[in-house]
């Protein structure tokens, strides 16, 4: 949390950390096709780096999520450079933001222009790019980063919905654009015959369309069944048509498919249209995730103009997460790393907004309390932000035949052991430990995952049989298999072996924050793990650290503190550390520079250009940050230094121009003092 009144540097650190973090959101949505929160979790993100940028009052760089769209594509297929960018749309989740956006439009348009908005069904699909020479298709691409896609012309023929000739009348040079989709239909065959086979079930329809278009074999999308709906042009679309709806009359004339639209002429009517699609939207046969409504007059448009991600002219009126009924079967107990156990609901499956569910949380036993949610009961599940399912209510509330509610165990439902509830608090825990194998399992999940150790081939699967076989007993026992044994296991075949083994061997030296992360201690996060790191710098420093010490760290508070120092204090912990460090396991010292008051870059305005072959771009930036420095995006007279990598353009000219000081690389790393190891801790 940041504090209530946020230094300057708080602020730059937050942006830092946030703009990273959505970056590598948007590289698991547009390049794996597997997203880790909700499209609403991400928009949140995303204002919440918008206002922090608005509040800082700094140029914001180019590639700021807040400005960019999509992520760079994927090399397994040829990049294609749209003619005209490919904006997004921004987003609008009341009627409120409805009004604002019209009041805008009134705002900037002179009083008497009438203003006709269209509504077109927002299709969960992904965007595309069509470019047409004399009639004929030349290539298809997806958005990419919204300059630059994936060449996908292959798979594109075989979409439903798309000419490959236009006839008559139509711009010489011209780029269509519109969203390839996949039906619900032919999403849960698709999911059966990969079930059936034993490969990956895709999570929606949309996952389920990318990863179809995605193939590099064409052969594949095409049995994949995908279609498709026009809604823009690029390239050639201000001479086709003079509104939008007329540009889809003429679209369709040419043998797109296009979607049910209305023109609409106030807010009012905006209001009801919205209401009427929200109740159609479960008899629909695709996927749509709210109404997109439209300035229809291409002058009105273009008057209105664009921000830097979205036309000023259109916005995404998202609906609710959607809400579906189901029985609960049972109410089970689940066990966490840090043995909180949570109550769950087990259901009959169901559904829910293209994703079967049979699990969901209730979170805890208050929540559970308070939501009466009984075995037998009819309930209304949602999956919260379109990602994790929630009970939203029972409604077997009031009905005398319902068993009586679940009782709050007394004991751990996996190991035995006595289960506690802190004051105050609102999860119950088992006090089992590392005893407690569920504990266990968890532990060493977070232990090897990407953001602790980072083993590659190391899964749940693997971590869980370990602990059921009593193979791995604390979380020093990663770095001490049995491989002979593990040989014998059916499927973990000699590569398997191999690569396993590999993965741990290049883990074993580790950078300070991470290996604080993965010792999993309660309420230490990677935040703090990093803080950690920075302040103490060695393992032994942190250990040695009091309450008191540990406290003068901003973010570290007693309960933290304690929580620290008793993992220290524990024999048993301690013995786990010293089994990890006879294994070969390393930790590294944490060499991020200290802000120094007197580093060359502290305070300093520094503009970074070019690429860079040692360090990634965007660690430098938060490494200059960390020293204090600030980085800005534009070269002016009011920038301090240029710091510019290989193929520098037209800032390292402007820099040149303007008499400022510029770095190379290896001036930039001797002031950062970069080492390798680093890189992790950052
Ligand atoms: S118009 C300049 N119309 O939503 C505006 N987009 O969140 C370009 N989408 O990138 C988009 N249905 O992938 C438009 N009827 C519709 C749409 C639609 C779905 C998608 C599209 C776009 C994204 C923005």
């Amino acid at each position: 949390m940041m504090s209530l009144f946020p230094t300057q540097d708080e602020q730059l650190k937050k942006i830092a950390q946030l703009r990273c973090e959505l970056h590598e959101h948007n590289y698991r949505y547009y390049i794996l096709d597997n997203p880790q929160i909700s499209d609403s979790e991400y928009d949140k993100l995303l204002r919440e780096l918008g206002d922090l940028e608005k509040n800082l009052g700094e140029a914001i760089p180019d590639d700021s999520p807040t400005q960019t769209v999509g992520y760079k594509p994927d090399i397994a297929f040829s990049s294609r450079k749209h003619a005209v960018p490919m904006l997004s749309l921004a987003n609008a989740f009341s009627d409120e933001e409805m009004s604002d956006f019209v009041r805008r439009h009134k705002d900037i348009l002179a009083d008497d222009s009438e203003l006709v908005y269209i509504a077109e069904p927002k299709v969960d699909g992904l965007a595309i790019n069509i470019y047409y020479e004399f009639g004929q298709m030349v290539f298809a691409a997806t958005r990419g980063n919204g300059m630059v896609g994936e060449d996908v012309t292959d798979n594109i023929r075989s979409v439903s919905g798309i000419p490959w000739k236009l006839t008559g009348h139509v711009p010489d040079k011209f780029e269509v654009r519109g969203e390839v989709y996949m039906s619900k239909a032919s999403f849960e065959a698709l999911n059966k015959k990969q079930q059936d086979a034993g490969e990956k079930v895709f999570a929606n329809p949309r996952n389920a369309a990318a990863g179809s278009l995605r193939q590099l074999d064409a052969s594949i999308t095409a049995r994949r069944k995908l279609s498709f709906f026009a809604y823009a042009t690029g390239l050639g679309g201000e001479a086709f048509a003079s509104s939008q709806s007329e540009l889809l009359n003429q679209l369709e004339a040419q043998g797109f498919a296009t979607q049910e639209t209305a023109l609409l002429a106030d807010e009012q009517a905006m209001f009801e249209h919205y209401q009427a699609w929200m109740g159609k939207r479960p008899n629909l046969d695709y996927e749509i995730d709210g109404m997109v409504f439209k300035v229809n007059d291409f002058k009105q448009q273009k008057l209105l103009g664009s921000v830097a991600r979205s036309p000023r002219w259109a916005i995404a009126y998202k609906f609710p997460a959607e809400e579906v009924e189901t029985i609960v079967e049972a109410i089970t107990w689940q066990v966490g790393r840090t043995g909180v156990i949570t109550p769950v609901a087990n259901m009959k499956p169901a559904l829910v907004a293209g994703v079967m569910v049979s699990r969901a949380t209730l979170h805890n036993i208050q929540e559970l309390a308070r939501k009466d949610v009984r075995a037998g009961d009819r309930v209304v599940i949602r999956r919260a932000g379109d990602v994790i399912p929630e009970v939203v209510k029972s409604l077997s509330i009031g009905d005398i035949k319902r068993v009586k509610p679940t009782s709050v165990p007394e004991f751990c439902p996996v190991c035995d052991a006595a289960v506690e509830q802190e004051e105050g608090e609102a999860a119950i825990r088992c006090t089992g430990g590392l005893s407690c194998s569920a504990q266990l399992k968890e532990r060493i999940k977070h232990f090897v995952s990407r953001d602790g150790f980072d083993i590659e081939g190391f899964g749940s699967k693997l971590a869980e049989s370990l602990v059921d076989k009593g193979l791995v007993k604390s979380i020093g026992d990663v770095f001490h298999l049995d491989f002979d044994e593990l040989n014998t296991w059916e499927g973990m075949g000699e590569k398997k072996i191999t690569n396993l083994k590999d993965g741990i061997e290049s883990r074993k030296q580790v950078a300070l924050a991470r290996f604080m992360y993965a010792l999993g201690i309660r309420h230490v996060g990677q935040a703090t793990a990093t803080a950690l790191a920075q302040h103490f710098k060695t393992l032994e420093a942190v250990q040695q650290a009091s309450e008191e010490d540990l406290i003068e760290i901003n973010d570290v508070g007693k309960e933290v503190a304690a929580s620290l120092t008793h993992f220290f204090a524990e024999e048993h912990n301690q013995q786990v550390l010293q089994h990890m460090f006879t294994y070969g396991v390393k930790v590294l010292n944490d060499e991020t520079p200290k802000v120094d008051g007197n580093h060359p870059l502290t305070g300093k305005t520094v503009v970074i250009t070019g690429s860079f072959s040692n360090i990634k771009r965007n660690q430098v930036k938060i490494l200059l940050q960390q020293l204090g420095a600030k980085v800005a995006s534009a070269v002016s007279k009011n920038t301090d230094m240029l710091i510019a990598g290989e193929k520098a353009g037209s800032k390292l000219k402007k820099a040149e121009e303007l008499g400022l000081h510029v770095v190379d690389e290896a001036q930039l790393l001797a002031w950062l003092e970069w080492s390798e190891d680093n890189v992790d801790a950052v």
